[in-house]
């Protein structure tokens, strides 16, 4: 058995295929070596729509924003893939993947691995199921980025009613503290970041728990003024 029909038999996605299949694929394969930092794929190239196997490294998955700040979609390791999305729909490369080791790499073109998905259904399940778990995973740092926003909004709102209407004072242990009397409704709260009234109550009661502030009966007590900052 030859070193490529090795690597492919330890990858997931080709769990459903046979020995002949795994000989057939392997002799469609073509290695290729990237150095660490790399580039092995651009965001926005159709130049080529071929998959990508992992021999051996790592690579990340990247998108970079205009002011030329990356976020992070994923971090790939060997037996993995990517490259699908472009062989899949046509479209461009939706992200950019980069080398963060030195890696190997099997290349796979596009026809071929149609050809391949075309007699074996079950390779098609097998990636369907690994594509099915990147978006949950995206799903969960979706919302996750957008609870983080709305924490964000309503500590802006809670240290502006503190700017406009705080008292500064000590508490018996010399803490410094802020108060702000008669605190506004929650829907109030609400209204000003942009939210619900349940967000408000969910995301005061978590940074009540955190020792930020304290909701004393009519007045609003910041305690970490700098926590609510960052
Ligand atoms: P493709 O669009 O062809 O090229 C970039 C590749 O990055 C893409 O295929 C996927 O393999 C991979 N990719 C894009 N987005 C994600 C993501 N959210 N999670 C994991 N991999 C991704």
């Amino acid at each position: 058995m030859g070193l490529k029909n090795e690597l492919l038999r330890g990858v997931d996605l080709f769990s459903a295929l046979d020995d002949t299949q795994l000989d057939v694929m392997a002799a469609m394969v073509i290695e290729k070596s990237f150095r660490k930092g790399e580039i092995i794929l651009h965001e926005d190239d159709d130049s080529s729509q071929s998959l990508f196997i992992i021999a051996k490294g790592e690579v990340k998955v990247v998108l970079t924003a205009e002011d030329g700040r990356e976020a992070i979609l994923a971090s790939l390791k060997e037996g993995e893939f990517f490259g699908e999305m472009s062989l899949l729909d046509g479209e461009p490369r939706s992200a950019t993947v980069r080398a963060v080791e030195d890696s190997r790499l099997l290349t796979i073109r596009r026809e071929e691995f149609l050809n391949v998905m075309r007699k074996q259904p079950d390779l098609s399940l097998t990636l369907l199921g690994e594509m099915s778990r990147r978006l949950r995973k995206s799903n969960r740092q979706i919302s996750s980025l957008a609870l983080m926003r709305v924490y964000g909004r309503v500590a802006a709102t809670l240290l502006q009613l503190m700017e406009e209407r705080g008292i500064r004072t000590k508490t018996k242990d010399g803490k410094s503290i802020i108060i702000v009397k008669d605190k506004p409704t929650q829907q109030f709260i609400a209204d000003m970041s942009g939210t619900t009234r349940e967000t408000v109550s969910r995301v005061l009661n978590f940074f009540q728990k955190k020792g930020y502030i304290v909701l004393d009966g009519k007045d609003l007590l910041i305690l970490h003024e700098e926590e609510l900052k960052t």
